[in-house]
């Protein structure tokens, strides 16, 4: 099998894969993983070897069901107008969240908690069970430590984020409509981790490491 069937078959098992955008866009590496298989000690590898922000990308239809908006357009401040990101047309963010069991929220059991109960809702409404705004808020608060992400309607046609190269991953392996994804950062310059880096850190751990090209080319 080609590096991309044997990056999918981890992703399938449950282990992380790292996927690096395009040299054009962020130039980010991400870890990614789907979000049914997180456990406290992926956060702890997350916060320590990624380093970037730990969010959770749920599909459209998933987000429109439990009423989960794009955050730009919520937020009622000029901060939020002016929509100028450098290297997309926007941002996926959605609401903050913690899982209304969690204490904190921030610890590692915390995060994993909110984060595999966002893939079972994922899950659950994945699978036509009938859900809404009042049945997220029953299970989530927000604020909260978690950042959904909202994948855009048409996928990695609409968009190249790694929102939803992390979504079509999870829907060509079966996975429920919910990946964690985090950047990968450098310790030494603090900037993004370069390919290079992260591809010798992904062979150290015995992790896939596949580009976005490749993903777009076969799952578009
Ligand atoms: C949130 C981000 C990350 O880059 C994450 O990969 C999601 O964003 P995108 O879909 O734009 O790549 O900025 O921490
Ligand atoms: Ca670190
Ligand atoms: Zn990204
Ligand atoms: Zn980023």
């Amino acid at each position: 099998a080609g590096r991309l069937d044997r990056a999918l078959a981890a992703f399938r098992a449950g282990e992380p894969v790292l996927v690096h955008d395009f040299d054009d866009r962020e130039g980010e590496t991400d870890l990614v993983y789907p979000a049914n298989a997180v456990e406290p000690a992926d956060v702890a590898r997350m916060r320590n070897d990624a380093g970037g922000l730990i969010c959770v990308a749920v599909s459209d239809p998933v987000a429109d069901a439990a009423g989960l908006p794009f955050l730009e357009d919520q937020i009622d401040h000029p901060a939020a107008a002016g929509h100028d990101l450098a290297y997309d047309d926007r941002s996926s963010f959605s609401l903050p969240v913690n899982h209304r069991d969690t204490f904190t929220g921030i610890t590692d059991d915390d995060r994993a908690l909110t984060i595999t109960e966002l893939a079972s809702m994922a899950s659950a409404v994945d699978a036509g069970v009938d859900y809404g705004p009042e049945e997220f808020a029953a299970e989530f608060r927000a604020p909260g430590h978690v950042h959904v992400l909202r994948g855009a309607p048409e996928g990695l046609s609409d968009r190249l984020g790694h929102t939803e190269l992390g979504l079509a991953m999870a829907a060509e392996t079966g996975q429920p409509p919910a990946v964690v994804v985090c950047e990968m950062l450098d310790d030494e310059t603090g900037g993004a981790l370069s390919p290079a880096a992260a591809r010798e850190y992904a062979e150290r751990h015995g992790f896939p490491y596949v580009e976005g090209e490749e993903l777009v080319e076969t799952l578009r």
